[in-house]
């Protein structure tokens, strides 16, 4: 008979069990009064999201799919039970998807315009080597059942702007296509710009979408394609990379004037967002009115987990204080799983809703994430990214 062996990790856990179990019971023993609650553990992960019994993805159906380009196509989906997918303009969702014997969790932007009668959709664009890309770009199909979170994120719509400038490069066009749609079919006094660049006229996601918007608000709606290669007379296109001094002249040559009602939403690869973004404040654009969405590619995140051991965290929630040990496990899992109330909505980093405020001790974060300089700066971290990596005293702020 072949025994296969423990494995080492295992073992260690297990062994850090019996200990913290050990301590408890003879605290117990000596009359010492226990922690409120001990928290076992749940067993550490690397990198990728595995089943949590506490954040539970739910269900959702492919009904339709559509290729949009050669390399993307869209997703459209209907939640378990056929309730309207209700969110803002500009939110994604998460999606858990298995793949290789793992699951893999990823951010979609919803397309399609927030406004009654529009079908749910995402759109996913081929990434070199991705894995949840690239397998849904060759597996979807109607009937497919995928399991999601959120939607999520605050790259919303704001209602009330005059002028939304927006500026998207390839598959950026996702959440920016929802937010010009609604704003044009919902909020009738405001204007939209929108300046897109791709690689080529083949690359465009949604160009008819985007043309039959143009036709049917000729007064409201301003595009301009900006193409690095293919740009011609028939494209009606500007020859370039979309980067700050192109930005600039298309919307000097669309005569944009500034001003306080005018509110700019960039989206894209970050190479292009920060060309943007210098481009608006060096033309006098006040850092309050840009607003970016930034896709960072899963090979860049960085991951932390197991190496960091058990540690014991004070969780102050609710009015209470918890004990939890935590081992490798995010702060939302840990504390999930002792029956504290958290918030969370994406579970991956990028939404903020799950902001707790470190008041001992160090937490490390996967990054990149959503979290601000500031809010780095006053100490919160997030919940769903964070693990201990000495004790810690963490504050849930209701
Ligand atoms: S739940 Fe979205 S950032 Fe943590």
């Amino acid at each position: 008979m072949r025994v296969r062996p423990l494995p080492v990790r295992r073992l260690g856990d297990r062994l850090r069990q019996l200990g913290q179990d050990v301590r408890f019971a003879t605290g117990r023993l000596r009359g010492r009064r226990p922690s409120p609650t001990i928290a076992r553990p749940v067993r550490s992960h690397r990198g990728e999201p595995r089943p949590s019994r506490s954040i539970q993805p739910r269900p959702v159906e492919v009904v339709r799919v559509v290729r949009e380009t050669p390399d993307a196509v869209s997703l459209y989906l209907r939640e378990a039970g056929g309730a309207p997918l209700a969110f803002r303009p500009g939110q994604f969702l998460s999606f858990d998807v298995e793949t290789g014997g793992r699951v893999h969790r990823r951010a979609y932007s919803l397309a399609h315009a927030a406004v009654p009668g529009r079908e749910a959709h995402v759109t996913i664009k081929r990434v070199e080597g991705g894995k949840v890309s690239n397998h849904l770009n060759d597996h979807a199909a109607v009937g497919m059942r995928l399991r999601v979170l959120g939607p999520s994120g605050s790259f919303t719509l704001d209602e009330t702007a005059e002028h939304l400038v927006l500026v998207a490069g390839g598959s950026g066009i996702t959440p920016i296509a929802s937010i010009a749609e609604t704003a044009l079919l919902a909020h009738p006094a405001s204007r939209v710009t929108l300046i897109y660049g791709n690689r080529s006229e083949a690359d465009i996601i949604f160009r008819e979408r985007l043309a039959r918007l143009a036709d049917e608000h000729p007064e409201r709606f301003r595009l301009a394609h900006v193409l690095e290669a293919g740009a011609t007379d028939a494209t009606a296109a500007t020859a370039g990379r979309l980067d700050g001094p192109t930005l600039m002249a298309r919307l000097e040559a669309l005569t944009h004037a500034d001003d306080a009602g005018t509110r700019y939403y960039v989206c894209g690869p970050s190479g292009m967002m920060d060309a943007v973004r210098t481009a608006l404040v060096a033309a006098g654009v006040p850092t309050g009115r840009i607003r970016e969405e930034r896709f960072a590619r899963p090979e860049e995140r960085t991951s932390v987990g197991p190496e960091l051991g058990a540690q014991r965290v004070t969780l102050r929630v609710d009015g209470r204080e918890l004990e939890l040990v935590t081992d490798g496990d995010t702060l939302l899992e840990a504390g999930l799983a002792a029956g504290a109330t958290m918030p969370f909505s994406c579970a991956m980093g990028g939404c903020a809703a799950c902001r707790v405020k470190v008041v001992e001790g160090q937490v490390v974060m996967e990054e990149p994430n959503c979290l601000t300089a500031e809010e780095r700066a006053e100490g919160y971290v997030l919940a769903c990214v964070g693990r201990a990596a000495s004790p810690c005293v963490v504050e849930v702020e209701g």
